[in-house]
């Protein structure tokens, strides 16, 4: 269990649902993680400790990503602490589900500055790190990208907006060697999912209804895809979207 030995990892948003366990299933196969957090710092404390109780190595560090200072911070503290970066995961992301009419610039910007501009400093960040051994980028996306939900218009948009940047940038960076692929979950547990409302609900139903499956989907389900893709096991993958998400076919 070594696919990612010594590779030095930052995954955003990780303390907490998927971002969480990503940091955990990377520390499992040999990564030095950098689990980072905006607010929670308690849940990121518990995550590095439970990866290190497992013999693997993990700092937190701080940081909103949809501000430059602070992801430049981010970086710096992760060279300092590991070296230069291999593998970043941009799963830092928010959910609003509003109707049309809920719609503000307050929360358009509030979604666009994280799941996009957030996504897009880290990566510029990140470009300049991995230097000439060039570097593997994975973008938590959503089954929203494809599928655009009611009451999801700007969060559908800033996930579809992300895929974009995936297709555009493997063409721009594949010559320095960096993998960018996206990963787009279907509807999956996780704190965000409990305290919107989501588990328990009709909604909650409708959805495992639609997913052939058969079930809500775990945050290990999608660890696991994001091992693999940050793993050489997937060297000649990039520019891709892949869905996991027990097949949801609509929202
Ligand atoms: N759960 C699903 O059904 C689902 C489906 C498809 C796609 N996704 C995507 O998967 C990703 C993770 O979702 P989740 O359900 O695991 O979310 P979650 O449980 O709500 O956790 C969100 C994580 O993002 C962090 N975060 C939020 N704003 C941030 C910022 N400005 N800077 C840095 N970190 C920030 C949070 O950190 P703090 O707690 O420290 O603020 C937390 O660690 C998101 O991009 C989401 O869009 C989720």
């Amino acid at each position: 269990m070594s696919k990612l030995k010594n590779k030095v990892a930052i995954v955003t948003g990780a303390s907490k649902g998927i971002g969480a366990s990503i940091a955990k299933y990377f520390a499992a196969e040999g990564a030095k993680v950098v689990v980072n957090y905006a607010s929670s710092k308690e849940g990121a404390a518990q995550v590095v400790k439970a990866i290190t109780d497992n013999g693997g190595t993990a700092i937190s560090v701080h940081g909103d990503v949809s501000k430059e200072a602070d992801v430049i911070k981010l970086f710096e503290e992760t060279n300092k602490a590991f070296g230069p970066l291999d593998i970043l995961v941009n799963n830092a992301g928010i959910y609003l589900y509003e109707p049309i009419e809920q719609v503000s610039q307050e929360t358009f910007h509030s979604q666009f500055n994280i799941n996009v501009l957030g996504s897009l400093l880290t990566i510029q960040a990140a470009v300049k790190q991995f230097g000439d051994k060039g570097g593997n980028i994975i973008n938590i996306s959503s089954a929203a990208s494809n599928m655009p939900m009611a009451t999801g218009s700007v969060y559908s948009a800033t996930k579809a907006a992300l895929d974009a940047i995936t297709i555009s940038l493997s063409k721009e960076l594949g010559a320095k060697k960096i993998r960018i692929n996206s990963i787009l979950p279907g509807s999956t547990e996780t704190e965000g999912t409990h305290t919107s409302g989501v588990m328990g609900s009709d909604f909650e139903t409708k959805l495992v209804a639609n997913t052939p499956l058969g079930r809500m989907g775990q945050p290990e389900d999608i660890a696991k895809i994001a091992v693999f893709l940050a793993s050489d096991d997937a060297a000649w993958v990039t520019g891709e979207k892949l869905s996991v998400s027990g097949g949801i076919y609509g929202f």
